[in-house]
């Protein structure tokens, strides 16, 4: 399968921190790619660099072949990249209805266009129902399908999600899992960070492990939970494979 999402050698520095060291992996059209490791492993940094928010000091970001590192968020997003944020974002005040036609606008200039991409994206979020109630009225994992419904309505091609499950109960989390697995159904590529295993594991095609800004090992949910390095540096006493 074609790579749709290639990183190549992707560095970044924040003074004397070197938060990406020569990242390089590939994400094909359709998977959903798990991206775990430690807290200040490099995760949310690198998909500040893949959704144009920061630009690496050296490396490349290609989107089905064409070059996006540096490019801005703005040029990330018109070529396919969305993403939810580890903090949520709404904008408190507006309804979750205008929430959403703000990343639907990123689209489509046209009212009637962008209303109806909202719609239909509220309707795969389950947020149908709460429109036009203000988003701080919702409740967390409502706020976290509001985060996914905003990046959605910008039609991606590759969705990046944040810890879209943390701090979830676990029936909210499965939830959560429910619409990944729909987002990712209608064709849409998606990279997630994620410390909870038990809920990540199961649902992604591979898991990517970075720990002090490089690659320790990339490999199936299989693979990794058995790697004596990720279990060193990250799993721990966090995650212990069902015998
Ligand atoms: N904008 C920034 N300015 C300065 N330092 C930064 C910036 N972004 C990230 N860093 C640093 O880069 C390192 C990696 O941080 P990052 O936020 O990517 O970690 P993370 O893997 O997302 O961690 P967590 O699991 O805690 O969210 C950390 O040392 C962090 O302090
Ligand atoms: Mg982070």
């Amino acid at each position: 399968m074609p790579a749709l999402l290639e990183l190549r050698e992707v560095s970044k520095s924040f003074g004397g921190v070197a938060a990406n060291v020569a990242i390089s992996f590939d994400v094909a059209e359709g998977e959903i790619l798990g991206l775990i490791g430690p807290n200040g492993a490099g995760k949310t940094s690198l998909f500040n660099a893949i959704a144009g928010e920061i630009a690496p000091d050296s490396g490349d970001i290609r989107l089905a072949g064409r070059s996006l590192a540096g490019r801005g968020p703005v040029a990330a997003a018109a070529a396919g990249i969305a993403r939810t944020f580890q903090v949520v974002r709404s904008f408190d005040s507006m309804s979750v209805l205008e929430n959403v036609m703000i990343g639907a606008f990123a689209r489509h200039a046209g009212l009637r266009a962008a209303l109806h991409t909202a719609e239909a994206v509220l309707e795969t979020c389950g947020l149908t129902a709460r429109a036009e109630v203000a988003a701080m009225a919702l409740t967390p994992p409502e706020k976290r399908r509001l985060e996914v419904a905003r990046a959605l309505a910008t039609e991606p091609r590759v969705l990046l999600l944040d810890e879209m499950l943390t701090g979830l109960t676990p029936t909210e989390a499965q939830e959560g899992v429910r619409l990944i697995r729909a987002v990712r159904d209608r064709g849409v590529t998606v990279l997630m960070v994620e410390h909870v295993m038990e809920v990540l594991l199961p649902l992604i095609d591979r898991a990517v492990v970075l720990h002090l800004g490089r690659v320790l090992t990339i490999g199936s949910p299989a693979e990794v939970v058995a790697d004596a390095r990720v279990i060193e540096a990250y799993l721990g006493d966090r995650y212990h494979a069902p015998a």
